[in-house]
């Protein structure tokens, strides 16, 4: 696979409820880079394969269906919930893509090495021109190698329970403490165990525990890292 240059490229990865997605569309504004949100990527994957009633092992046939697909992420907008706006052929699903069935299906998906292949030579595309904050589980790894800064968030399953609770709990949604820590275990073994591209520390990547951090301190720890690295 081809590298992509260093560019001023921040990647953030780590487990669900790690933090990333807060702390990158942060890092992101204050550093006025640009956002990529990969996980929405293999979202929508998930969702055209469930829309199409397609098997979520079935690599060939999501793979065509989705070549077909116009799939547009604008980086600059969000919706109320601060989620990055995705459209599927014009349509807006950045809803649909965060819905629970999506969630428990996106695991599979994201095992394939096919679609892993299209969608990392999207993303280097979109990253190609550098100034980009990649956020998702292999940005660093094989996405972009080569980034400036590579930050690897991690948190205890106990606090990533916890936010995950809090999430569901703003979107009006009571769900059994067990049954999320079921569900965020399920995925990082699925995440962690894949063969191709599982969730790992990428080399020379910084590991940052966030459990006992704010969501401040830790968006400060990576901006100093980040101005240390491109101070002259
Ligand atoms: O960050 P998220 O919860 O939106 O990601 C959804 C899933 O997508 C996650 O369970 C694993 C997969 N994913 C991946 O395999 N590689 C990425 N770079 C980003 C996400």
């Amino acid at each position: 696979m081809n590298k992509i240059k260093t560019n001023n490229i921040i990647t953030i990865d780590g487990p669900a409820g790690s933090g990333k997605s807060t702390i990158a569309k942060i890092i992101a504004k204050d550093l006025g880079l640009t956002y990529i949100d990969t996980g929405a990527m293999y979202r929508a994957m998930t969702l055209i394969a469930l829309d199409n009633n397609i098997g979520l092992e079935d690599e060939k046939s999501i793979l065509a269906r989705a070549k077909d697909i116009k799939l547009e992420i604008d980086s600059s907008a969000s919706d109320e919930n601060n989620y990055t706006k995705l459209r599927l052929d014009n349509v807006d699903v950045t809803d649909e893509i965060r819905s629970r069935e999506v969630g428990a299906a996106v695991s599979i998906v994201s095992k394939l090495s096919g679609i892993r292949k299209y969608l990392v030579s999207i993303q280097r595309e979109l990253a190609g021109e550098g100034n980009a904050v990649l956020e998702g589980r292999d940005t660093g790894s094989i996405v972009c190698p080569d980034a400036l800064l590579k930050i690897f968030l991690t948190a205890s399953i106990a606090e990533r329970v916890k936010r995950r609770k809090l999430q569901l709990y703003k979107k009006n949604q009571k769900v059994e403490v067990s049954s999320i820590e079921e569900e965020i275990k399920n995925r990082d073994h699925i995440d962690s165990s894949r063969e191709d591209s599982p969730l790992v520390v990428p080399e020379d990547g910084i590991e940052i525990d966030t459990s006992d951090m704010t969501i401040l301190e830790v968006i400060n720890k990576i901006k100093q890292l980040y101005y240390d690295r491109t101070k002259t």
